[in-house]
């Protein structure tokens, strides 16, 4: 959501005449776009910009945006004085304005929410793939989580709107989006319409070659949506759907508003729709009050489903949240303990997976060329497994048959096959 963010912000001031620079001592202005997820998360931005303080004395303009910047507002200038700007995630439109008008010295806070939060402006040097927000902000209130007071309130953009959107970036060479929300099967709660449709609608987009969306809440799935993934083409076999915790109880503590069998209900039925579909899902461990039977039931329901790969976080305390009302009291060390204890579990689980996939013949989207390696590009399998490979630049944007011939924990690494046109 963040990269998204930062990307429209960037061609919304590049617009308006501000250009990126590839260093810091280049910058007049240092913008820093944070999560407050997780207190980790706030702690890396603000010592990022602290770190960066001897250039405050060549007259920088300190920068804090996004969910940390909405979160603590004021309170932030008076605790950091090398923060010039706070402006929340709401409030980008604003920031043209404002950076082109900023006296020395002087302090500016945006924050809270407007009616419209969406950035229109699109990057005109797009890549083949692209992130697009649909929707804004979440009123869901999950006991430990932040986002709703980080947000703010559900807002839709219209399906108009994104079709519109995706037409132009298809113009501008995307083959492949990536539909964002908080929560996207609650797109439109707020304005009468619906995801399905939604998705249904960009399937027909021609020129788009793969769809992808995340996130999606359990309590929130109609059936309807697990058959698109049989029945669209276009749309990555892949589900994205939060767990959090295997014990009944603390789903409740953290007002999930799901039970496990509901849950398990879901991933059967789109298991016997799409048998071969990937399945990932977030845990956190270490909730106040999880004892050693919460984690235990965790485990065994990772270990009876065999997510395809799983992202496993330690509780950590968040301001305004319910949760920070509750003892934080599974210490450090337990939290790290079970902390590991799944990720040993899953990278069992997602090797095993990954495995059954060598020597098999997939249709991978070509997403982008290797950060790490050379002469390698980075696609994607019908199921958005990622994908090594050795090729040429100019294959990005394009499906390919691929064979895979070896599986690793995180990757598949695969040869273009020699009959593709
Ligand atoms: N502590 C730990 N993990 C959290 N998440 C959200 N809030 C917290 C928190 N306070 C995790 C959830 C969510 C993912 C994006 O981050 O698992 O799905
Ligand atoms: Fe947070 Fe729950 Fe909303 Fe997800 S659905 S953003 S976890 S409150």
């Amino acid at each position: 959501m963040n990269f998204c963010d930062s990307e429209r912000l960037m061609a919304l001031l590049e617009k308006e005449g501000f250009c990126a620079v590839n260093s810091l001592q280049d910058a007049q202005f240092i913008i820093v776009n944070t999560c407050s997820v997780r207190k980790h998360a706030e702690d890396r931005a603000i010592n990022f910009l602290r770190s960066n303080i001897n250039l405050k004395r060549k007259g920088k303009i300190f920068c804090l945006i996004g969910c940390t910047a909405n979160l603590y507002g004021k309170e932030l200038l008076e605790r950091f004085d090398f923060i010039d700007v706070i402006c929340g995630p709401n409030r980008y439109k604003e920031l043209p304005e404002v950076l082109s008008n900023i006296k020395n010295g002087e302090k500016i806070v945006l924050t809270g929410e407007v009616e419209n939060p969406f950035i229109d402006e699109i990057k005109n040097n797009m890549d083949v793939s692209s992130l697009i927000s649909i929707t804004k902000g979440c009123e869901n209130f999950c006991s430990y989580c932040v986002v709703p007071y980080t947000r703010g309130k559900l807002v839709s953009k219209p399906a108009k709107k994104i079709i519109e959107e995706v037409k132009k970036l298809v113009e501008r060479g995307v083959k492949e989006v990536i539909l964002l929300g908080q929560n996207v099967n609650e797109y439109g709660k707020d304005t009468g319409e619906n995801f399905v449709d939604l998705v249904e609608k960009i399937h027909d987009i021609e020129g788009i070659v793969r769809i992808g969306f995340l996130t999606s809440h359990p309590k929130d799935v109609p059936e309807k949506l697990l058959y698109l993934f049989r029945d669209l083409p276009k749309l990555y076999k892949h589900f994205h759907l939060p767990l959090q915790s295997g014990s009944d109880r603390i789903l409740k503590l953290m007002n999930r508003r799901y039970t496990i069998s509901h849950y398990l209900g879901i991933v059967e039925k789109v298991r016997e729709i799409v048998p071969n579909i990937s399945i990932t899902s977030d845990i956190i461990v270490g909730f106040p009050g999880e004892k050693e039977e919460d984690f235990m039931e965790t485990y065994k329901i990772v270990e009876r489903i065999k997510f395809d790969d799983l992202f496993v976080f330690k509780y950590s305390p968040r301001p305004k949240t319910k949760a920070s009302k509750l003892p934080d009291d599974v210490p450090k060390k337990e939290k790290e303990r079970r902390h590991s204890l799944i990720l040993n579990l899953q990278d069992k689980i997602s090797l095993e997976k990954n495995k059954a996939y060598e020597g098999k013949i997939e249709n991978v989207f070509i997403r982008k060329s290797s950060y790490k390696r050379e002469g390698y590009l980075v696609g994607r399998t019908e199921t958005e497994k990622p994908v090594i490979l050795q090729g040429e630049e100019n294959l990005k944007g394009k499906v390919l048959k691929v064979r895979i011939i070896e599986g690793f924990r995180h990757y598949l690494y695969g040869k273009l096959c020699e009959n593709n046109k």
